[in-house]
């Protein structure tokens, strides 16, 4: 066959500002102090208006809530707290209605241990008959291995204990999930996060992984990171097991999550549209290593960029105020699809953790609920929150609408802009420890020295992230030129 001569239309999620909904934390519509469908509903107004193109949910199914959701009793369901399948869709129908895409997560790799499945079908999960089957470390620390005192057998758990893996070797397996992608695309969603996608391939013969010889590339658990992780997770088997949820999903967007460098990413692109740049979202604040990281994923072909998610330090926590809206600034001018998660845009700072903390991988205080209204439950429930609120009076959306220099503003309008920025991201020369690059018309300066930056003169300022206006760019800043 020659080529095609009609030209590959782009796809809807190309060039998309994502904007991650965490469901426990965003809007409480009935008092119980957990957010829920109907609050996501409600608020996909605040989403439009942003300009954002699609929303991803974090897990709403059934769950004991041992991993915030992320271990599922129910994968075709909506757990009480947060409404019912008929919220589900009319949440749906709402976001199809505005203009809004919706994406959910697909937690592929394990189940809730009070997943029916555990009970009914033990062979779809990993087991070790007398000890535990290797050396392999769950991800949070602790053995990946836990005894089932029922089947008086070992079972294996890539993360909590109370998240058995399931074998993606088992064809029943496959078939189960393939139901499940089945299930939502019928019901109309237009795209799946694959949560841990590099842990559905592993050792068939389940090998203990050697021991680390390098730092690990990013942050991970202390015990995690004594081993290097080449039998527990990222085995070629993983491809066939995308492309059966690809199979099952038609054109759906796929966006991979697996916490790996971009070098990675060709085991898993192809059955998936793009995987989440996490080089990016830990890269050192200089201009070696941001650029490495965004040409090493680009190099790819295939990357989401993030700055930040329910899982790690808020960007402005881990950057502070000035840096965080600089990143906010890279990560909306960078080709690909860009998620924002909920908070960010208000430049939300971690709260301290729940005490005792709610979750044991210390993950609390990128959770706290959603700051809406500058009162002292942050118009985000009426009763006793999840999670107390962590500063509504200081950081609020409604404190910020009005205001032209707020975090908001500057992300409405990066993201307004964004639709106008065509192109391939062409890099710049610039003067030391600043970084520049061009999309289309438009020139982005990023300034990470010690030193203000002299703007290069003739080009008109677009947008700059320290809401001055004289010649020169601060340390920390950036702009958009034309
Ligand atoms: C999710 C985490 C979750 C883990 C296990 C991740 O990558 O983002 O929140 O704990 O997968 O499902
Ligand atoms: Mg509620």
């Amino acid at each position: 066959m020659g080529p095609s001569l009609t030209p590959a239309r782009t796809p809807w999620w190309a060039n998309a500002v994502i904007y991650q909904i965490y469901p426990r934390s965003f809007q409480d519509s009935d008092g119980d102090g957990v957010g829920d469908l109907p609050g996501v509903t409600r608020r996909l107004e605040h989403v439009r208006w942003l300009g954002a193109d699609a929303v991803w949910l974090s897990p709403f199914y059934p769950s004991p809530m041992a991993d915030g959701g992320y271990d599922v009793s129910d994968y075709t369901d909506v757990d009480p707290r947060y409404g019912s399948l008929a919220d589900f869709d009319r949440m749906l129908r709402r976001a199809h209605e505005v203009g809004l895409r919706v994406i959910v997560d697909l937690v592929a790799n394990h189940t809730s241990i009070e997943h029916p499945w555990f009970r009914d079908h033990p062979d779809w999960y990993v087991w070790s008959d007398d000890v535990p089957g290797n050396n392999w470390v769950a991800a949070f620390g602790g053995p990946a291995w836990s005894f089932d005192s029922r089947r008086g057998r070992w079972y294996l758990h890539s993360f909590y204990p109370e998240q058995p893996d399931l074998d993606w070797r088992n064809p029943e397996v496959v078939a189960a999930m393939h139901g499940v992608v089945r299930f939502w695309r019928n019901r109309g969603v237009d795209g799946f996060r694959i949560d841990a996608a590099d842990r559905l391939g592993k050792d068939p013969e389940l090998r203990d992984d050697p021991p680390a010889t390098a730092p690990p590339a990013f942050p991970e658990n202390e015990q995690y990171a004594k081993l290097a992780h080449g039998h527990s997770k990222g085995n070629p088997s993983v491809k066939a097991a995308l492309q059966a949820m690809r199979d099952a999903a038609g054109d759906a967007f796929l966006v991979g999550e697996a916490y790996v460098p971009a070098a990675d990413y060709e085991r898993y692109l192809g059955p998936v549209d793009v995987m989440f740049a996490f080089e990016l979202l830990w890269a050192e604040w200089n201009v070696t290593a941001l650029r490495r990281a965004i040409e090493r994923a680009l190099e790819q072909g295939g990357v989401a960029w993030a700055t930040s998610n329910h899982d790690v330090p808020r960007a402005a926590t881990r950057l502070g105020p000035n840096r965080a809206r600089t990143a906010a600034l890279l990560l909306l001018t960078l080709p690909g699809p860009a998620f924002v998660y909920q908070g960010e845009e208000i430049g939300m700072r971690d709260g301290d953790p729940a005490d005792p903390p709610l979750d044991r991988a210390g993950r609390d205080g990128a959770r706290h609920p959603m700051q809406w209204e500058p009162d002292p439950l942050g118009g985000f429930t009426t009763g006793r929150p999840w999670l107390p609120l962590s500063d509504p009076l200081q950081t609020s959306v409604a404190g910020q609408r009005g205001d032209p220099n707020s975090m908001l503003a500057l992300y409405r309008r990066l993201i307004a802009l964004r639709r106008e920025m065509k192109g391939r991201l062409e890099w710049l020369e610039s003067p030391e420890e600043t970084l520049s690059f061009r999309r289309g018309r438009h020139r982005i300066l990023l300034n990470l020295s010690t030193d203000p930056l002299e703007l290069p003169a003739g080009n008109a300022v677009v947008v700059r992230t320290d809401g001055q206006d004289g010649a020169t760019l601060p340390p920390d800043s950036g702009a958009i030129l034309a």
